[in-house]
């Protein structure tokens, strides 16, 4: 972490990198973004990314890529069978978490698909500290169901707490009561907890559910996504591995469980993904699944040039330096927002600074969608796409009623190495804009609505005229061409 003191102010988040190659990017004027969000069916999602001005919609597959990521990109070996591009990127997994066997995939959900459908049978339990959009889907999909244990403060919006990934061992000790042990497919804990905030899982927590589990009898699974984020944490925020080396705190979690997967469009800085698994038999018990969805064992539906760059951002993600420009610039943004009185998770974690849409437009009944009109809002006055993270997110109940998420969250993504801070200074003054005209925002209702994973490919409307008012008081303060 850069130990770099200012003269005459408090540091700063600093960028210990340079930029060697650019995209331009372009702001459309308020009115254009007004059409666009209309043909885009209120669905951020749906927009073409040369519309945006700030894409903050995700970190997935959007970090920049380091110089020696891209030169390995030159040098692969491309074979359709056992190429040594997959070899380097098995043993550079090795190196990290101590295991061998590995089974590529090309993206996280992919891993999701393989383990579903390995070991969820209809009527199984799998347990979460919180779940993910796509891994509940795999599971649900089979006719399993998702607990999620989280600690009850780790869904407490404004808190100091400083791992609310953690999962609650009463209640996981409880759970695995209930349902029987036998019942579980496997317990997964998500590091860098995605949908409520980024927030992180202690290696205290790892070590204890991960026991809990192995008592049980159930297969412990690691979701290591957002592992690199986790690890800064980790080393910032816990006793223990304040004097121990990323490479050091890494190799302690990994050796608390049975299965690691992860999206490489995350971890790795690049676009991939794979599945370590500790004991040889449940290996290749899996095997035929990779060549049946994925790809032959040694590429799993990756270009082998994805696989060089991944390969090398794996060892750029064990470097304090590189992993700690993502949070300290999402600490930046939360601070100023809460500062100035926008509620939004606190502490900042991972990924991205996320907005509480249940305080900020508090008006708006969760069946209107508030995180979803909220994130509308930030694209029509600023042309900055997020991603609503709440109800929207979720999937119907099977009577047809909403599933009111527990938090409803707009996440504006910070993807690592992307962004300077002065278009951070940019978000923050628009995020603050539209808190101070939060009154103008309405709610969104769906015109087209699929029965899964409706967020995708789903369309709505504005339930009034709020989005041309909200544009017109926007161009009121900031002109026609902003
Ligand atoms: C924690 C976590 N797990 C899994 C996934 C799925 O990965 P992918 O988008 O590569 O399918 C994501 C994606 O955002 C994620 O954040």
């Amino acid at each position: 972490m850069p130990a770099i003191k200012f003269y005459d102010h408090e540091p700063i988040p600093m960028e210990m990198h340079k930029v060697k190659i650019v995209q331009q990017l372009t702001l459309l004027p308020a009115d254009q973004r007004l059409q666009k969000m209309k043909e885009a069916g209120f669905n951020t999602f749906q927009l073409h990314n040369g519309d945006i001005f700030m894409d903050m919609l995700t970190d997935s597959g959007v970090n920049a890529m380091s110089d020696k990521q891209l030169a390995g990109m030159m040098t692969p070996d491309d074979a359709y069978a056992g190429s040594e591009s997959f070899y380097r990127m098995q043993d550079k997994l090795e190196e990290i978490f101590g295991i061998k066997n590995c089974l590529p995939a090309h993206q996280g959900r992919a891993c999701e698909n393989i383990l579903a459908t390995r070991f969820v049978k209809p009527g199984n339990c799998v347990i979460m500290n919180y779940h993910f959009t796509t891994a509940k889907a795999h599971i649900t999909r089979l006719g399993g169901h998702v607990e999620e244990l989280v600690k009850d403060e780790g869904l407490v919006s404004h808190s100091d707490l400083p791992f609310k990934g953690d999962i609650d061992i009463d209640k996981l000790e409880a759970c695995i009561a209930k349902e029987g042990a036998d019942n579980v497919s496997f317990m997964r804990i998500e590091s860098g907890t995605n949908l409520i905030g980024g927030q992180p899982v202690s290696l205290k927590s790892f070590r204890e559910a991960c026991a809990v589990a192995k008592k049980h009898g159930i297969i412990s699974v690691l979701d290591a996504s957002l592992l690199q984020d986790n690890l800064y944490f980790n080393k910032i925020r816990e006793e223990e591995c304040k004097d121990m080396t990323i490479r050091e705190i890494t190799r302690e979690i990994a050796d608390q469980f049975d299965i690691i997967y992860f999206s490489a469009r995350k971890f790795g800085f690049a676009r991939g993904g794979a599945i370590l698994v500790r004991d040889d038999d449940l290996f290749h018990s899996m095997e035929d699944l990779v060549p049946m969805f994925e790809g032959f064992l040694t590429y799993g539906g990756m270009s082998v040039r994805e696989i060089e760059a991944m390969t090398v951002g794996f060892d750029e993600s064990m470097e304090m330096d590189v992993i700690s420009q993502g949070p300290q610039f999402i600490d930046y943004t939360v601070k100023r927002l809460d500062e100035y009185g926008v509620p939004v998770i606190t502490p900042g974690g991972g990924l991205g600074a996320h907005v509480d849409a249940t305080e900020f437009v508090s008006h708006i009944p969760s069946e209107e969608y508030p995180a979803g009109a909220l994130t509308c809002a930030f694209y029509l006055c600023g042309g900055i796409r997020g991603m609503e993270r709440g109800t929207l997110s979720e999937e119907r109940n099977p009577d047809g009623s909403e599933r009111i998420a527990s938090m409803e969250l707009v996440r504006l993504a910070l993807p690592r190495r992307v962004f300077t801070l002065s278009q951070v200074e940019y978000v923050i003054d628009r995020v603050k804009w539209v808190f101070d005209h939060r009154h103008l925002i309405g709610g969104l209702r769906f015109v087209h609505e699929p029965a899964t994973l409706r967020f995708f490919t789903g369309r709505l409307e504005a339930t009034s005229d709020w989005p041309e008012k909200l544009v017109e008081a926007f161009k009121a303060d900031f002109g026609e061409d902003q």
